[in-house]
């Protein structure tokens, strides 16, 4: 890839483990643990895209808890989970291979940021818990300005602040739907594709496609 200036990253689900919260409670959840915690994943998602269109707005931390709450009912978790799921939402584990790749990564003269949905304080709270502070240039979050990905608006975010180019943006995401958002916008996205998964039709189709972090430090 020529001409990058920033590489900017999708925060949850690429850095961030989603399913590492219910994943610490597999024990007293039992079986369900992992359709539980892709219910409460996809569930919060919606939540922001009709949020966005019903122009009713509430930050992600409380659509974190909106959503969990539906999730346990649907899946029968006892109530008293709630906190420590919670509190632990608030400290996701990274995938293992994401610390190693960053420091690669901030070796190269470029812009490194997350661009997120999450709130500025959840943001700080991920990326100090995993000791990632040193790393990252920025951590952009959509409350600046008020409306969920993939509005545009999200997207210009880095472009207004570092003043560059959209095709000077690698933009990573595991999220198929947020790849598409970044690219149709201009970015040059990049699927990270941990888990052989489709690709969606929305009028974008990723130039490159990687199944771990790692392997972005041989396209940039
Ligand atoms: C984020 C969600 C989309 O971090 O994963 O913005």
């Amino acid at each position: 890839m020529k001409n990058i200036k920033a590489i900017i990253f999708d925060a949850y689900g690429t850095l961030f483990d989603v399913n590492s919260a219910a994943e610490k409670c597999k024990d007293k959840i039992g079986d369900k643990w992992e359709g539980f915690a892709n219910y409460w994943r996809t569930t919060q998602l919606e939540y922001t895209w009709l949020r966005s269109l019903m122009k009713r707005h509430k930050d992600f931390w409380h659509i974190t808890k909106d959503s969990l709450d539906k999730s346990m009912k649907a899946f029968n978790i006892d109530p008293s989970m709630k906190n420590e799921l919670l509190n632990l939402y608030k400290v996701l584990s990274t995938y293992k291979e994401v610390p190693e790749t960053l420091k690669i990564l901030k070796e190269k003269n470029l812009k490194l940021a997350i661009l997120s949905n999450g709130t500025p304080s959840l943001l700080n709270e991920l990326v100090k818990s995993n000791d990632l502070d040193d790393l990252f240039d920025d951590l952009f979050s959509i409350e600046e300005v008020g409306i969920y990905k993939p509005d545009s608006k999200v997207y210009d975010l880095p472009i207004k602040k570092y003043k560059i180019e959209k095709n000077e943006v690698a933009f990573l995401s595991a999220n198929t739907w947020d790849v598409s958002g970044g690219g149709n916008y201009g970015f040059n996205s990049i699927w990270l594709n941990r888990n052989n998964s489709i690709f969606d039709n929305l009028d974008y189709k990723p130039q490159n496609e990687i199944k771990n972090l790692s392997e972005l430090t041989k396209l940039i």
